[in-house]
């Protein structure tokens, strides 16, 4: 068993608590890049809900592919977490725009949806800001994780072109930060910063602290909070989980862009 699916939902919620507790360092945000339910149905959804309720440090979620496959429709669950139907938002963290973009699928964003014409139009909005981020589900990179056979074709967006031409005409677009695979993963290139970010249904490794000013932004990746779950997640992968951990350049790391 490489995915940990029944897990998930545990590691989530004590996670969340870990990080809520006031002994904690502190953090402003958490953000759930998708793939958090599998699927997405009633009784996951009401308790994704509370969890975010409960949460003393605010958590932004966005839909992945996996809360797609279940009964509930995009809509239906976007609603459900207090979101626009279409689930596009902005989170502001301390002042940063972070453009919360809803990717269920590798079609999604693709020019002239609704979704493409949120993000162009909300990127326009936002050009007197120093700095924006974008979140999302899937990537517009095929990271070097996930190269030659590695490649299942399911980790790139199809309007992946696009939507670089798109951030490229907006120079404060700083970063791309996305989930799906769960390597920690960068790729630097055309002054926007590509990540890739651990989740939790398939061997998970970690979460990513992101430390962002409207200058910088650095990086620490911190192990699972549960030994139990850590130490099932790594046996899961045997031999080959080291190469879930990523590049440890790709893990701790700042990058500035003045
Ligand atoms: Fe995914």
């Amino acid at each position: 068993m490489r995915r940990l699916y029944p897990f998930a939902a545990s590691l989530l919620n004590q996670q969340v608590r870990t990080l809520n507790r006031a002994t904690a360092p502190g953090f402003d945000a958490i953000f759930l890049l998708g793939d958090t339910l599998d699927p997405a149905d009633q009784r996951s959804l009401a308790w994704l809900r509370e969890l975010i309720k409960a949460s003393r440090i605010p958590i932004y979620p966005i839909i992945g592919n996996h809360e797609a496959y279940g009964s509930i429709s995009n809509e239906q669950f976007h609603l459900a977490l207090g979101l626009p139907a279409h689930g596009n938002y902005i989170a502001r963290v301390g002042g940063l725009p972070f453009l919360m973009l809803a990717t269920p699928g590798q079609d999604s964003l693709v020019p002239g949806s609704r979704a493409y014409r949120w993000l162009a139009a909300t990127l326009k909005e936002m050009q007197g800001e120093a700095s924006v981020f974008c979140c999302a589900h899937y990537s517009l990179l095929l990271h070097p994780c996930v190269h030659g056979s590695r490649n299942d074709g399911m980790q790139v967006l199809s309007s992946a072109d696009a939507v670089l031409d798109l951030l490229g005409s907006h120079p404060n677009v700083r970063a791309w930060i996305a989930g799906h695979k769960n390597i920690p993963s960068k790729v630097i290139t055309r002054g926007i910063l590509h990540l890739l970010s651990p989740q939790l249904i398939q061997a998970p490794c970690g979460f990513r602290e992101l430390r962002v000013s409207p200058h910088s932004i650095q990086s620490c990746i911190h192990p699972l909070a549960d030994k139990k779950l850590a130490r099932l997640s790594r046996d899961a992968y045997g031999a080959a989980y080291s190469a879930r951990h990523g590049d440890p350049a790709d893990r701790d790391f700042t990058w500035s862009w003045h």
